[in-house]
């Protein structure tokens, strides 16, 4: 039997390249009947702003149709078009521990990091599980820091499964990258840190970006060490195993200076992305059209859930 795959991309800000590495490839490499989808509700514990949510949705729309996400073979979708998951969200509440949720990095990082802790933010692992659970899917790809969501999502499988009997399909986990793309300062890339490569940035800005990534002060003419460079480590990622051989001899050689470094990989971004650029724009020129096919999707995943939902209200005695 074939395995669903399931995904959700949060339509926060601008997608970087380590959303690319860690999820969106992958997404669209095993996109065969996949279900991926935009988690506009869980954007609301961090936006507050209803206008760039909107204008969020339609870039992360246009972007994974733009790298090749094809609608006809993955059901595409928005996920608060199918309301069902704020529903299952409250039948798990009702079997999550408040320690399992204490215990989530992700929360604890963002309350560390000065967040105000709000009642969403805290359960947001609960509308995942739901958002996990609803379509009956078997594997989730998703990036290192999200696996410990996860486990959290199997745990309350398995919590109502025993409490109420067989109704939710456990899914396994498998990571995109086990590797953490860095930012342009050298810590991982992530929105929230303002260090991103922006997959749709281009000409003079991109320049600029790769251009700034921070190196140590080494001269030209000495040698590198690639193993421990930012330049290198992103090169990894976009170069095949030859041209990144080739740049790791240049780097201990000498006579290779950052600026070239930073260039080859300018190249190799243009190189990975530019083929999309064109497509991207075409779309976002047309929202009528990104709406039409994400409503498409909703539907398909909508009847889906609706079974789904209708085992657990079944389980837990609201029929
Ligand atoms: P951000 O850290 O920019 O807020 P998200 O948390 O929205 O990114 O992540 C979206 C997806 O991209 C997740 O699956 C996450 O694991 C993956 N991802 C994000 N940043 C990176 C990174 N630097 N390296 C690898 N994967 C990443
Ligand atoms: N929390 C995920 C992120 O920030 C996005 C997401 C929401 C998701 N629901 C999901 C990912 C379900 C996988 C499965 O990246």
């Amino acid at each position: 039997m074939s395995q669903r795959y399931l995904s959700g991309v949060q339509p926060s800000g601008e997608l970087h390249l380590g959303n690319y590495i860690g999820a969106m490839r992958h997404h669209i490499e095993a996109q065969d009947d996949a279900y991926y989808f935009i988690a506009d509700y869980h954007a609301l514990t961090s936006l507050g702003d209803a206008e760039a949510l909107r204008q969020n949705v339609r870039h992360v729309a246009a972007a994974y149709l733009a790298l090749g996400l094809d609608p006809a073979r993955a059901t595409f979708f928005r996920q608060s078009d199918v309301p069902e998951v704020c529903e299952l969200t409250w039948l798990l509440s009702n079997v999550a521990a408040m320690g399992l949720l204490e215990r989530a990095h992700s929360y604890k990082d963002k309350i560390a990091k000065g967040l105000q802790p709000k009642v969403g933010l805290f359960t947001y692992p609960i509308l995942m599980a739901a958002d996990i659970l609803a379509y009956d899917s078997d594997v989730v790809p998703v990036g290192k820091d999200q696996a410990q969501h996860l486990e959290i999502t199997r745990d309350l499988a398995i919590a109502f499964n025993a409490l109420y009997g067989e109704t939710f399909k456990l899914p396994r986990i498998v990571l995109g990258t086990p590797e953490l793309v860095p930012g342009i300062d050298g810590e991982k890339m992530s929105k929230s840190y303002n260090n991103t490569l922006p997959i749709f940035t281009r000409g003079k800005a991109l320049k600029s970006l790769v251009m700034s990534i921070k190196t140590d002060s080494k001269g030209l003419d000495e040698p590198k060490d690639p193993d421990t460079c930012t330049v290198y480590k992103l090169y990894t990622f976009v170069a095949s195993p030859a041209e990144q051989a080739e740049m790791a001899a240049a780097y201990r050689a000498g006579g290779y200076g950052y600026g070239h470094a930073k260039l080859a990989l300018l190249k190799k971004l243009e190189e990975t992305f530019g083929p999309a650029y064109e497509r991207y724009d075409a779309l976002l020129a047309r929202p009528d059209d990104l709406e039409d096919r994400l409503r498409v999707g909703a539907t398909r995943a909508r009847a889906e859930a609706q079974i789904v939902l209708g085992r657990a209200r079944r389980a837990c005695g609201l029929d």
